[in-house]
């Protein structure tokens, strides 16, 4: 039998997971360095599955009135990272799930890995600081991302945190937002515990 055999006319040659609403019990939480396309990912998963999406720095700075270049040069890194954490904790137990973009320094704290393992599950997307610092296009609004030396360092340094922080890992180099989502997507559909 061909193909089609057991088509009944529908049209709709889609398995059924693919058809039906997906609906998130728990946040995702996509961490990595700076420039590693958390973002952009996000979105790209977000408009596929029909899930909101949240970009936690933008959700801070809309918060706190202020932009991350200028709570750092205020009142520090210190000051900031503890907003990070309130803005982490009030976006993660929200009701409704979603999709959460954090800062590259999200692992900085150990409370911050704490909430994001109880809270969610994590997805680290790998990328080196060479390859982060050509997707850049403003270094300015990072005010960690100085120069290409102490981004490795950093990089380096949070290494061992965001792998295990973890619940998934892709790695980004050489691939499109699209392919990046498109594997994402697959892992975290074999994440039971993930689904409404
Ligand atoms: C930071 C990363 C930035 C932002 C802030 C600090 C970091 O977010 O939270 O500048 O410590 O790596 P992105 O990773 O979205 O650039």
């Amino acid at each position: 039998m061909g193909k089609s055999g057991n088509n009944t006319g529908s049209g709709n040659r889609r398995p059924p997971s693919e058809r039906k609403q997906l609906c998130l019990a728990r946040p995702v939480f996509f961490i990595g360095f700076m420039g590693a396309g958390k973002t952009s990912v996000s979105l790209y998963i977000a408009r596929r599955w029909k899930f909101s999406s949240i970009d936690l720095d933008m959700y801070l700075e809309r918060r706190e009135g202020r932009v991350i270049r200028d709570i750092f040069a205020e009142e520090g890194e210190e000051a900031f990272r503890l907003i990070e954490t309130d803005v982490l904790r009030e976006v993660g137990t929200s009701p409704s799930p979603s999709l959460v973009s954090c800062g590259g320094g999200i692992v900085e704290r150990p409370e911050n890995r704490e909430l994001l393992a109880q809270l969610g599950c994590v997805v680290y997307l790998r990328v080196s600081a060479d390859e982060a610092s050509d997707r850049i296009s403003n270094k300015k609004s990072r005010p960690l991302f100085n120069d290409l030396e102490s981004a490795r360092a950093l990089c380096e340094r949070r290494g061992p945190l965001y792998e295990e922080a973890a619940d998934v890992i892709v790695n980004t180099a050489g691939k499109s937002v699209g392919q990046i989502g498109y594997e994402v997507m697959g892992a975290l559909k074999r994440r039971p515990e993930l689904w409404a």
